[in-house]
């Protein structure tokens, strides 16, 4: 199975990330899950959790596979749901844990998207100060991203992601057929980041996708299982680089000031994340371009390359004001101001502070 590792120093462990069509399918496989989780020496028992719907499509070949080794361990599931990433469930979750008897050396296996890795991450690294925890991540937003770097968090209704540590799993297991279950806009949410990705690390990867279309990937997992894995090493080298964000992390960033402001300023109920980091990248290079960097070709490319994954280019019925008070509290904002990755060109991202709020609100108006 190709792999790859990521380690920050100065943690004493790496995680391993692994893609590969076909480890969750019913086919013949040359290592299955559990002889990968048997290889990273993770320990049994292992602590399960997914939620009902991706515990119906893939929890019995999860069940199967450590079955088969004799492998033992515990199946949750959590609610299906961004709303249920609360300190509510990372606390249910643990409870359960403790009931299960847990020990430092179990380990917990987060099965399903952003949203169970996130919380079984949480969950993982605050139980007895933290036990090892792996991800099979079933969604391609997952598989390229929330899965890796080691940020785990839980939200309040008022803030996203606002509890949270560090905590990298030790084993990150990507299986990009699985895919073919998503909802099409997940498909497309998860493209946003790949698209991103490829606008602040790699020109060759951005002419791939320029070259194809969602609806290629839909039906070519080989050429799926490429791109996620080239996805992968992107961010876990940049994170191995600055695994606390104090530099280059922040570019990973690019497209999601205009667009977290988006998604709190609707409630986090009218874009998938993805949607909303399509529109905070056209925001950013329509910035950029009124700041004297960039160029017109970038700016169409960008949109051809989001229409052709099915992205949202514009904001009907938005309200600025709120889009406005949104990123005045974002977390990652510099002293004074919303704090924004710009483009030079492709694949060569830069931060700024130095956004003023009238060309912000100027390029709301043009995002309609
Ligand atoms: N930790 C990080 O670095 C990081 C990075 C990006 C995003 N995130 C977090 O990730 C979350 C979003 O993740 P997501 O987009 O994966 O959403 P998600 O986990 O909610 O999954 C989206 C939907 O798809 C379903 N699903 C998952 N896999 C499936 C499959 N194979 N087939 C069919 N349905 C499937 C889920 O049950 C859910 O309904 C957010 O909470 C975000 O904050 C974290
Ligand atoms: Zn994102």
């Amino acid at each position: 199975v190709p792999s790859f590792d990521l380690s920050v120093t100065p943690l004493p462990l790496s995680t391993r990330y692994y893609c590969s069509c076909g480890i969750l399918g019913p086919g013949p496989k040359e290592e299955t899950l559990a002889d990968l989780l048997i290889k990273a020496q993770l320990a049994s028992p292992f602590f399960v959790v997914s939620n009902p719907r991706v515990g119906e499509l893939y929890g019995e070949a999860v069940r199967n596979s450590l079955d088969s080794r004799g492998l033992p361990y515990f199946y949750v599931e959590v609610p299906d749901g961004e709303r249920y990433k609360s300190l509510y469930w990372a606390r249910r979750l643990i409870e359960h844990m403790i009931h299960a008897g847990l020990h430092r050396g179990s380990t917990v296996i987060a099965l399903g998207g952003g949203v169970i890795s996130d919380l079984a991450g949480l969950a993982a690294a605050t139980y007895m100060r933290g036990i090892p925890h792996a991800c099979i991540a079933t969604t391609l937003l997952a598989q390229v991203d929330a899965s890796i770097g080691g940020k785990v968090a839980v939200d309040h209704r008022q803030a996203k992601n606002i509890m949270g540590t560090f905590h990298h799993p030790r084993l990150i297991i990507s299986d990009p057929e699985v895919t073919r279950t998503l909802e099409p806009r997940q498909w497309s949410s998860g493209f946003a980041e790949i698209i991103k990705s490829a606008a602040i690390a790699s020109t060759s990867l951005f002419e791939t996708l320029e070259e194809h279309s969602l609806h290629y990937y839909q039906e070519n997992y080989a050429s799926l299982e490429e791109i996620v894995f080239k996805v992968a090493r992107i961010k876990s080298s940049i994170v191995m680089e600055d695994p606390f964000e104090k530099g280059v992390r922040a570019h990973l960033n690019f497209g999601h000031t205009l667009g977290h402001a988006l998604e709190s300023a609707t409630s986090y109920r009218r874009f998938l994340h993805g949607e909303a980091v399509a529109i905070g990248m056209r925001g950013a290079i329509m910035i950029a371009w009124e700041l004297g960097f960039g160029n017109a070709a970038m700016a169409s490319r960008m949109d051809r390359l989001l229409s052709s994954y099915c992205l949202p280019l514009s904001i009907r019925r938005v309200d600025d004001e709120k889009v406005m008070a949104a990123l005045r509290l974002d977390k990652k904002r510099g002293l004074h101001q919303a704090r924004f990755v710009l483009l030079r060109d492709l694949g060569e991202p830069f931060v700024t502070d130095e956004v003023p709020e009238s060309l912000i609100r100027q390029v709301l108006k043009r995002l309609r």
